[in-house]
Order: C-alpha cells, then structure tokens, then sequence
C-alpha cells in the first residue's frame, strides 16, 4: 500500500485527455500545476509545462490534448510519450518533461514525492506557477 497522499481515482484520469491537480512544494510553499495521463495500466504525472517554452502549459483549464497515445502541446505540435514524458516529435525532440512521482494502487492515484503535497484538484489559484515557467526561461529557438 502506497505511503503517499491519495490524489486521484485512477477513473477520474481520462485516456483522451489529462487530469490536472495542483500541488505545493513542502519547503516554500509554492503550488505547482500537474497533469495526470493514463498510460498503460497506470498514471504518469508530469508538471504542467512543455519542454519547448516552458511558460506554456500542456493542459489550459480544459484538458491536454492526447492524440495517438501521445500526449500534444498545443502551441507547436510537439508530443510527448505518456509513459516516459520523452519528446517524440517536435522542437525539443530528446526532451523529456518533468516528472511528479506518483503510484497507482486500489484504483486511486498517490504521490510518490515527499517533497510535495496534493492542493486541489484543477488550476493553481496563485501565480506562483507561472512565475515559476517564467523564471526557467528555457525556450528553445523556435
Ligand atoms: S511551446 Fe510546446 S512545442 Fe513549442
């Protein structure tokens, strides 16, 4: 039985889209925005932001798009695998995005990272995340 915080039913987490939660970094409190796949038998949990521009989100509110398995960034077409976050296609091809650890078990979702704690189900209320994505300022050409 996981040790972590229950975050989710497993049924709750779309095959055709993502589940997004928001949780909190334990040692500043600041929130960051998740987003929950299916992929295979379980769920994978990766932080709301693409490996391209990582101030843009994967999922805006209204569900990440997921096309042939993989999971889309909106803004320029690059996927990623729902079960290794790798980049297959696009302009951060090699990339991978950045991992929540989580674990499945009784049909729930639970955090694998003691680092974190689960917020809420949905957005971020606070603008910690995107300062967040801001201050990365990792942007790859394009
Ligand atoms: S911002 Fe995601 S592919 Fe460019």
């Amino acid at each position: 039985m996981p040790t972590g915080e229950r975050i989710a039913d497993i049924d709750a987490v779309p095959d055709d889209s993502s589940l997004l939660i928001t949780v909190a970094d334990r040692d500043n409190g600041e929130e960051r925005e998740v987003v929950l796949v299916r992929a295979g038998d379980g769920v994978t949990a990766w932080f709301n932001y693409c490996q391209h521009w990582r101030d843009v989100n994967l999922d805006t509110g209204d569900g990440a798009v997921v096309r042939d398995g993989e999971l889309v960034c909106k803004r320029h077409g690059a996927t990623f695998e729902r079960d290794s976050g790798e980049c297959t296609f696009g302009p951060c091809e090699g990339a991978v995005l950045d991992e929540l650890p989580v674990e499945t078990a009784d049909g729930g979702v639970f955090l694998d990272a003691d680092g974190y704690e689960f917020v809420r189900l949905g957005a971020s209320e606070s603008d910690d995340d995107a300062d967040i994505a801001r201050s990365i300022e990792s942007r790859i050409g394009f």
